[in-house]
């Protein structure tokens, strides 16, 4: 199993793109760190991937809490060397850009930015130490394209983006790849919250006319967290059925 012996954490593992990446990633192995903010949802999700055989823990974690990012990492140290960070975790609804309050403004950048730059920072260390480590952040395509209605959105995951590429060039010297997966619209509680109208648009634009299943992101995130990428960093991945060729 591809993942044996390693220790991984992925956020925002109780839901949708980070479940099914947990799930992957248990499959091959892999100590699972369930990380989310959604204790039930993610106690059960830890529950299951060790009542399928797989080894997982779930800690919680608020990546808007400095405090919490604190005492998640320390207990994710206990926990083993984490050799994998998969930052998942994200938050955005569809709303036009003029009708937003500040304080949405706000949980966008940090949950969607904010969050993955305060929790890899706390996670780094020991993978500078042992010069190996492979972060994967999921971003998204309005990250790249801009995606109406998900404006400040599409301006955190584009910062996100372009801070991985900025920490893969940082990283290189110590052996740390850092890429980012941009999923196209996914089948996941977070897309299907998005007005009816919008999700018949995608339908209408995908070549492949479907949404993705989470586990065909989890599938490219694997991929790059893996020694099969050991060569690849500061790339951004479009998993989107063709609705977007970078
Ligand atoms: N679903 C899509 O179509 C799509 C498209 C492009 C990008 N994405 C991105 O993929 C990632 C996963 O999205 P999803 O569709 O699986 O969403 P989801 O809503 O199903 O799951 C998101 C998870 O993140 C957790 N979370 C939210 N705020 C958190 C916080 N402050 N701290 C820790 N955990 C928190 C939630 O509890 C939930 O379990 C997100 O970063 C999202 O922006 C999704």
């Amino acid at each position: 199993m591809e993942f044996s012996g390693q220790t991984v954490v992925v956020t925002g593992a109780a839901s949708g793109i980070g479940l099914a990446t947990a799930r992957s990633f248990a499959a091959e192995g892999a100590h699972v760190i369930v990380a989310d903010i959604a204790r039930d949802k993610g106690e059960e999700a830890a529950a299951r991937l060790r009542a399928d055989g797989g080894k997982a823990d779930f800690v919680p974690l608020d990546v808007a809490s400095d405090d919490s990012i604190a005492a998640f990492a320390q207990t994710a140290f206990a926990i083993g060397d984490v050799a994998v960070l998969a930052n998942v975790a994200g938050y955005g609804k569809g709303q036009p850009f003029v009708e937003n309050t500040m304080d949405f403004w706000g949980r966008v950048v940090d949950i969607n930015l904010m969050g993955p730059i305060k929790l890899t920072r706390a996670l780094l260390d020991p993978m500078i130490s042992r010069r190996s480590g492979k972060i994967v952040n999921v971003a998204s395509d309005a990250g790249r394209n801009g995606s109406s209605g998900e404006t400040v959105y599409s301006g955190a995951k584009g910062g996100l983006i372009a801070f991985s590429k900025g920490l893969a060039r940082e990283m290189a010297r110590y052996a740390i790849n850092v890429n980012c997966i941009c999923p196209g619209p996914t089948e996941t509680p977070m897309l299907m919250a998005l007005p009816e109208a919008h999700l018949d648009a995608f339908r209408r634009a995908i070549p492949f006319h479907r949404f993705a299943r989470p586990d065909e992101i989890a599938d490219a995130i694997l991929f790059l967290a893996s020694d099969r990428a050991s060569y690849i960093t500061g790339q951004t991945l479009s998993v989107s059925g063709g609705l977007t060729m970078f």
